[in-house]
């Protein structure tokens, strides 16, 4: 297969470096990329909204796949412009319709409603019913949960404690805050437990679990301070097994799969689903219609058979019968961030490490290269994984060679999976 894998990201880059390894991929092509991946294949710029540039790219490459890596092309419908303009590509990431799960929550919530899916109850307020959305919230109990609907670069999400500020903010909200993506917002009730993402690749129909993993969204060490990207992540999830594992897979897992097919909602392309264990009853917090970053840099190193021989099993249709290896050694992954993140940070700043880390895979989230100097390019700059027998000492091994990369202002937590010992 002559394979395009379209982001720019760690979480690509991870995906590129296990594609790279398959003997069934002919060719790799990227689209961004970025330079950490310029050795795994042909990297060509292109953005990501250039669906017609991509089309060109898909036509003079020879393109047999595409591999969409971040949910923006997915939500704004890459995936049916293509199936238009290239019908024998196979494209993994949901039509518009099925990005759904993760562009709109209110549709996410519908549908999980619809499918008896356990999740947080939820009320979903527009400019109509704004005055009742206040009441809802007058009898709800604090911390209120407000959700922009649509895409809101990561910050549509808002958790206040107070009554009369969450008002003022749903008000804001529906006035525009978030521009379009917040005209609807879901208020919902909170749920307090652990955090943990687990991710399937499917084909609507029948699907491949893929390891789980737990990734730390703060900034601060003790998961404190303001929301990044995601500064870390392990896998396996310890507490990911037996009881947990299995109501994971009944009650979530499968009704979504079925749910997607019941509803005669097409769906090709990995589904992540952010999940809380709220008194050892796993819940949907959300889903995305992609993979997870930084949990992807995790995840995929763990996987030791072939990934493009699943995607031959989705076109052939035979992902039922399709085998997933993982290896049993554990992954920690660290991320280098840029002094200033997730605020305002420098760009530019010229980065000194060795081509190879020993013992451990760098991907690389946000580099350029500037007159022939590696330079940070994001907020999220580096990740970092090791795999051990254990993910502490994966963790040992990512901290060491985090602390021997050099750009002005690199900040790590040093505390990844404080939280599973
Ligand atoms: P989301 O974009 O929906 O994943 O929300 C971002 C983060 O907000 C999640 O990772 C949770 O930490 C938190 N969050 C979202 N919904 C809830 C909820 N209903 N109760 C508690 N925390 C939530
Ligand atoms: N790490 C969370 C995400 O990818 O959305």
């Amino acid at each position: 297969m002559n394979i395009l894998v379209l982001g720019s990201g760690g979480r690509e880059h991870a995906m590129a470096a296990k594609i790279a390894e398959s003997p069934s991929c002919t060719k790799l092509v990227i689209a961004p990329g970025n330079p950490g991946m310029a050795n795994l294949g042909r990297t060509v710029n292109v953005a990501l909204s250039d669906f017609d540039g991509i089309s060109k790219l898909i036509f003079e490459e020879a393109i047999d796949c595409v591999v969409v890596g971040p949910e923006q092309p997915l939500v704004e419908g890459i995936a049916d412009f293509l199936e238009d303009a290239h019908p024998e590509v196979l494209v993994i990431g949901p039509k518009k319709y099925g990005a759904q799960l993760e562009g709109s929550k209110a549709f996410a919530k519908e549908f999980m409603k619809q499918y008896n899916i356990p999740t947080a109850a939820y009320f979903e307020c527009t400019k109509d019913n704004l005055d009742e959305g206040l009441k809802h919230l007058e009898q709800t109990s604090s911390p209120y949960v407000l959700k922009a609907d649509g895409l809101a670069a990561g910050k549509g999400v808002l958790i206040i404690s107070d009554l009369q500020e969450a008002k003022e903010e749903l008000t804001s909200m529906i006035n525009g805050k978030f521009g379009e993506a917040s005209s609807t917002v879901v208020i919902e009730q909170f749920l307090s437990g652990i955090e943990f993402s687990v991710f399937v690749l499917t084909d609507g129909f029948e699907y491949v679990l893929l390891p789980e993993a737990k990734d730390y969204k703060r900034i601060g060490e003790g998961d404190t301070g303001l929301n990044t990207g995601g500064m870390g992540a392990v896998s396996p999830v310890p507490f990911f097994k037996g009881d947990v594992k299995i109501k994971t897979l009944h009650s979530i897992i499968e009704p979504t799969i079925q749910g997607l097919a019941s509803a005669g909602i097409p769906y090709v392309g990995f589904i992540f689903f952010g999940l809380i264990l709220v008194d050892n009853e796993p819940m949907v917090i959300e889903y995305n219609c992609r993979m997870g970053d930084p949990e992807t840099e995790a995840v995929f190193p763990r996987i030791t058979s072939d990934v493009v021989a699943l995607f031959e099993a989705i076109r052939d249709g035979k992902l039922g019968s399709a085998e997933l290896e993982v290896s049993k050694q554990e992954a920690g992954t660290i991320i280098l961030v840029s002094g200033g993140y997730p605020g305002d940070y420098a760009k530019g700043l010229p980065i000194h490490m060795e081509a190879e880390m020993s013992g451990s895979k760098v991907f690389h989230s946000g580099t350029s290269m500037k007159e022939g100097q590696l330079v940070t390019n994001g907020g999220r700059v580096l990740a970092i994984t090791s795999l051990d027998t254990n993910f502490q000492d994966a963790l040992k091994t990512s901290k060491n060679n985090a602390q021997k990369i050099r750009f002005e202002g690199k900040y790590f937590r040093s505390d990844i999976g404080f939280d599973l010992i």
